[in-house]
C-alpha cells in the first residue's frame, strides 16, 4: 500500500480537456471466449473511429501481457490483477478524452463489475461487450491453435476448457459472433455508442464511402 500520497488537481477540468479537445473519453470493454472476437471487433472498430476523426486506442489482452503484466500468469489471482490494471489503465485513458477499447477474455463477473465500478465512479462511461460464440464453433476457429494445446493438457487453466469463464448477464452489447459478420458486429457497437450520445452519427465515417 502506498503511503503519504496526495492527489495533485490539473488546470484543466475533464470538462474543459473535452471541450478543447471536442471528444469525451469513455471505455469500450470486450469480454468473451478466446476466439469469440474481441481482438477482430476492437481491431476494426478502433479503425473506424480513427478514420472517422476520433481518437481511440485498443489494450488487447495478448499485447499488455508483453509489457505492462508481463509478469502475470493466469491463475485466478493473477488474471484478476490483470484486469485490475488494465482497468486502471483504460480509465487514464478514457480521463484523457480518448476511447479506450480493450479486449480481454476477463472471464469472472466480479472483475468486471469492478472495471465498471472504477469508471462509474469516476464518472467516467463503461460499455460492456460481449463477444459471443458457442464453445464448439471457437474451438472449431481456433485461430492460435490454443484450444488444440488446451484439450492435449499443454496449456493449464484455459478458458472454456480448464477455468470457467462467467458469461455476462446485462452486458450493454451482445454480438453473436457466429450470426453476424464482423462489420455487423461492429455496427451493433456503435448504434449503442450513438444511441448514448457517446459518438455523434454525423461524424462517423460511413464503412463504403
Ligand atoms: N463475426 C465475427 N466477428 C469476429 N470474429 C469472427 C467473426 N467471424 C469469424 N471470426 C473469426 O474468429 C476469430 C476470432 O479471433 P480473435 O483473435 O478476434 O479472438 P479473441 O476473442 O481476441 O481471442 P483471444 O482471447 O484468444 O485473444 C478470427 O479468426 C476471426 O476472423
Ligand atoms: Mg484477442
Amino acid at each position: 500500500m502506498s503511503t503519504n500520497i496526495t492527489w495533485h488537481e490539473g488546470a484543466v477540468s475533464k470538462e474543459e480537456r473535452q471541450t478543447l479537445l471536442s471528444q469525451k473519453g469513455f471505455t469500450i470493454w470486450f469480454t468473451g471466449l478466446s476466439a469469440s472476437g474481441k481482438s477482430t471487433l476492437a481491431t476494426a472498430l478502433e479503425q473506424t473511429l480513427l478514420h472517422s476523426g476520433i481518437s481511440a486506442y485498443r489494450l488487447d489482452g495478448d499485447n499488455v501481457r508483453f509489457g505492462l503484466n508481463k509478469n502475470l500468469g493466469f491463475g485466478p489471482e493473477d488474471r484478476t490483477e490483470n484486469i485490475r490494471r488494465i482497468s486502471e489503465v483504460a480509465k487514464l485513458f478514457s480521463d484523457a478524452a480518448v476511447i479506450a477499447i480493450t479486449s480481454f477474455i476477463s472471464p469472472y463477473r466480479q472483475d468486471r463489475d469492478s472495471a465498471r465500478e472504477l469508471h462509474e465512479k469516476a464518472g467516467i462511461p463503461f460499455v460492456e461487450v460481449y463477444a459471443d460464440a458457442p464453445l464448439e464453433v471457437v474451438e472449431q476457429r481456433d485461430p492460435k491453435g490454443l484450444y488444440k494445446k488446451a484439450k492435449a493438457g499443454e496449456i493449464k487453466e484455459f478458458t472454456g476448457i480448464s477455468a470457467p469463464y462467467e458469461a455476462p448477464e446485462n452486458a450493454d452489447v451482445h454480438v453473436k459472433t457466429h450470426e453476424v459478420s464482423v462489420e455487423q458486429g461492429v455496427q451493433q457497437v456503435i448504434d449503442y455508442l450513438i444511441s448514448k450520445g457517446l459518438v455523434q452519427a454525423d461524424k462517423l465515417i460511413k464503412k463504403d464511402a
